[in-house]
Order: C-alpha cells, then sequence, then structure tokens
C-alpha cells in the first residue's frame, strides 16, 4: 500500500510503498483509512523542524488527523466491530513502569517524554491504506458524521481544554447556571483556523459569548464560520486588543489557537477577572520579545487569574469531540461543512502541505486514490 511520507535524513517528502499491516494480537482493530486532515504540525514536520521515524525507518508517515473504517478486529476486541466508523488517538503510551499518567491511560499528561505519537514521533501515521491498532486506541463515531468525522482530532484539543476549564472554574462556587448577578461567560478565540473555529464552537455550544480575534480582513471565509455559529468575529486588523477587551467586557476564557506568542501575551493583559487563559498553539521559537512581567504578575494575582497549556488529548476529550461533532453538524450543519475547504487524492498530498490555502484540507484514502 502507498503512503505519504517524511524523510528527515534526506529531507524530502514523497510517496512510499509499505506492507499492509495484519492484526497479531486479539485486542487490535484494522482500520481501512478514509480521510487524513493536514494541519500546522504537518508543514513543521514536512519543514524538517519536527517529526521522528520510527526505528528502524528513514521515514516516517505523514497524518495523525483521521477517520477510518474498521474492517477486522482481533478476537477479544468489545470496542468496535466491522463496518463502524472510528477515529485513532494520536498519542501512544510510554514504556516507563513510574509514569503514573501513562500508567493511567492518560498519556496526553505523560511526564517521561517518552510517549509516541502517529504521523509525529516514532510510529507511523494514518496517511496510508490500512492501520493497525490496539483498541483502547480507537473511537467508534456515528456513521451519520462520515463527512466531518476528520475533525474529531482537531476539536479534541477544544475539548480537553473546556474539561480543564470546567475542573478549574469550579473554584467559583456559583457554577454558570445559577449566578445570582446574570453574569454571562465570555470567551476570546485566538486565530480563526481549524483549531480556533472548532474551539469557538466549542464554546458556544458551552454557553459563551464567543469573539474570535484573528488577522484575516472582517470579511472572508473564516469569519463567515464565526459569525454563522454565533460568535462575533473580530479582526486586529479593525480593532485593538484594548478595543476588542472593551467591546467584550470581563473575558472569562481565552483559548488561544494562533500560535503567535506577542499577540498572545497582549491578549493575557485583557484577561478578566477569574478568567482561564488557554494556550494551544506552538510557537516557532524566534527572537525574544519583551512583555510588561509585573503587570501581567500583578492581573494575575490580583485577578485570580490562570494560565493553561494544554496538548494532545484524552479519551474523554476524543469521546465529548464525538458526541459534540454530532451536535455541531446537526446545528450549524453549512458552518461545520466549510471547515473543510478541499479533498486531494493521496498522489497530491504535498500540495495542501506546502500550497497552503483554505481553512482544512483532507486528504481522501478511499480506494479511488489506490491506497
Ligand atoms: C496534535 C496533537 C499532538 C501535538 C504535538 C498536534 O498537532 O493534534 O495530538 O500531541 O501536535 O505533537
Amino acid at each position: 500500500m502507498r503512503a505519504g511520507a517524511v524523510f528527515p535524513g534526506k529531507r524530502k517528502v514523497e510517496i512510499v510503498s509499505l506492507d499492509e499491516p495484519e492484526i497479531t494480537s486479539p485486542h487490535e482493530v484494522k482500520l481501512r483509512m478514509l480521510e487524513v486532515g493536514v494541519c500546522g504540525t504537518d508543514r513543521e514536520i514536512c519543514s524538517f523542524r519536527h517529526g521522528t521515524p520510527p526505528e528502524g525507518y528513514e521515514f516516517l508517515v505523514l497524518g495523525h488527523e483521521s477517520v477510518g473504517e474498521v474492517v477486522e478486529t482481533g478476537s477479544g476486541v468489545s470496542r468496535v466491530r466491522p463496518g463502524d466508523l472510528a477515529v485513532p488517538m494520536v498519542r501512544h503510551s510510554c514504556p516507563d513502569p513510574g509514569c503514573v499518567a501513562c500508567r493511567s491511560g492518560r498519556q496526553d499528561f505523560c511526564y517521561s517524554g517518552n510517549f509516541r505519537e502517529r504521523g509525529i514521533k516514532q510510529l507511523h501515521g494514518f496517511m496510508t491504506g490500512f492501520v493497525v491498532d490496539d483498541e483502547h486506541y480507537i473511537h467508534p463515531v456515528p456513521g451519520e458524521l462520515r463527512e466531518v468525522a476528520v475533525l474529531v482530532e482537531p476539536l479534541t484539543i477544544a475539548e480537553k481544554a473546556l474539561i480543564q476549564i470546567n475542573a478549574i472554574q469550579r473554584r467559583l462556587p456559583w457554577g454558570s447556571t445559577s449566578n445570582p448577578t446574570d453574569h454571562r461567560n465570555r470567551a476570546v478565540v485566538l486565530g480563526a483556523g481549524p483549531v480556533g473555529l472548532l474551539g469557538a464552537m466549542a464554546l458556544v455550544n458551552a454557553g459563551f459569548e464567543t469573539y474570535v480575534y484573528s488577522r484575516e480582513e472582517e470579511q472572508n471565509p473564516r469569519s463567515d464560520v464565526a459569525n454563522a455559529i454565533g460568535a462575533k468575529y473580530v479582526s486586529s486588523h479593525a480593532t485593538t486588543i484594548r478595543q476588542l477587551a472593551s467591546l467584550a467586557g470581563n473575558i472569562d476564557v481565552v483559548y488561544e489557537a494562533a500560535g503567535a506568542s506577542q499577540t498572545s501575551f497582549e491578549l493575557l493583559e485583557a484577561l478578566g477577572t477569574d478568567g482561564v487563559f488557554v494556550l494551544t498553539g506552538v510557537p516557532r521559537h524566534g527572537e525574544p520579545i519583551s512583555i510588561d512581567a509585573d503587570r501581567l504578575a500583578h492581573n494575575l494575582v490580583l485577578k485570580n487569574q490562570v494560565i493553561l497549556g494544554t496538548v494532545n488529548a484524552g479519551p474523554d476529550a476524543f469521546e465529548a469531540a464525538i458526541r459534540d461533532l454530532g451536535v455541531f453538524y446537526r446545528r450549524w450543519p453549512d458552518a461545520l461543512r466549510a471547515l473543510i475547504t478541499r479533498r486531494y487524492p493521496i498522489e497530491r498530498f504535498c500540495e495542501p502541505i506546502f500550497e497552503r490555502s483554505g481553512i482544512k484540507n483532507i486528504i481522501v484514502l478511499d480506494g479511488k486514490s489506490g491506497c
């Protein structure tokens, strides 16, 4: 079978040929891959800044956002059956017996750093014909979500953030529904890429008055999605962060999905009382920036603020993402579909990686592409 792969040593990106994997233990599941999404991490890997092949290989098969169809299961598998649609998880546990996170099935909080990630770090990804994995890394998805299920993995980032925001805000004893002062929870999403827009959907759905702040002009396909779901798109060309803060009022949550440190720290100054600032983007290491640290520390203390970094996602976030994607699909079918700009056959997998355009581009692996 063919696969889209990167050779970090040779600095090239091309189609390779691989043997079809087989089930070798009772708890394994074989998936026929249907679609793989391309994201910023894939671009980083294909610019050779990131990404490690599995041991014994010169290349790494790409792809970590995906959906497949179960074609075969080991004798002990109970989570899925052949014919089911399923999304495999990205991160695999580390082998360290002392890593309490991985030993608890929460490799997204791995302490040792020896986790492996499909299509990113020491494990081949999903941009190929078939994949075999242990059932506890496989999440079944309702068949009616087929056309958008490839968005589950990028949505898990927001879901993991929301789970943590809810845990943190349990410190506020009045909760969000029985608030005696009728305080509306307000969120600002920084960045209008797929992670930002899916995050905005999750926040609107969770009842937040949501602003999406990004550098694109007011009228563009990204702002159309934001406005269609009932968020308010605010362009950084027309509105400064200070103006955004006075427009929004007390900002309870900032969901950063741009990987731009300068803007993030400017926005941190606008975080409201009792607010949580969530960073999900990984900035490229550049020149040091200057920040008003005294002022930020002052606000953090005097306004009970929390800064939270979050990466990857656990089983709870996958389940929440699958559930919420169904909700978004019923509530905003056109906006959700509009996140997917174009579908490419595997022969052309380099195009969406190198010629960045649209919102989310997908590689189709449904057999028509010859995989
Ligand atoms: C993926 C995560 C992964 C992270 C770091 C992201 O693009 O969505 O699952 O943990 O990259 O490698």
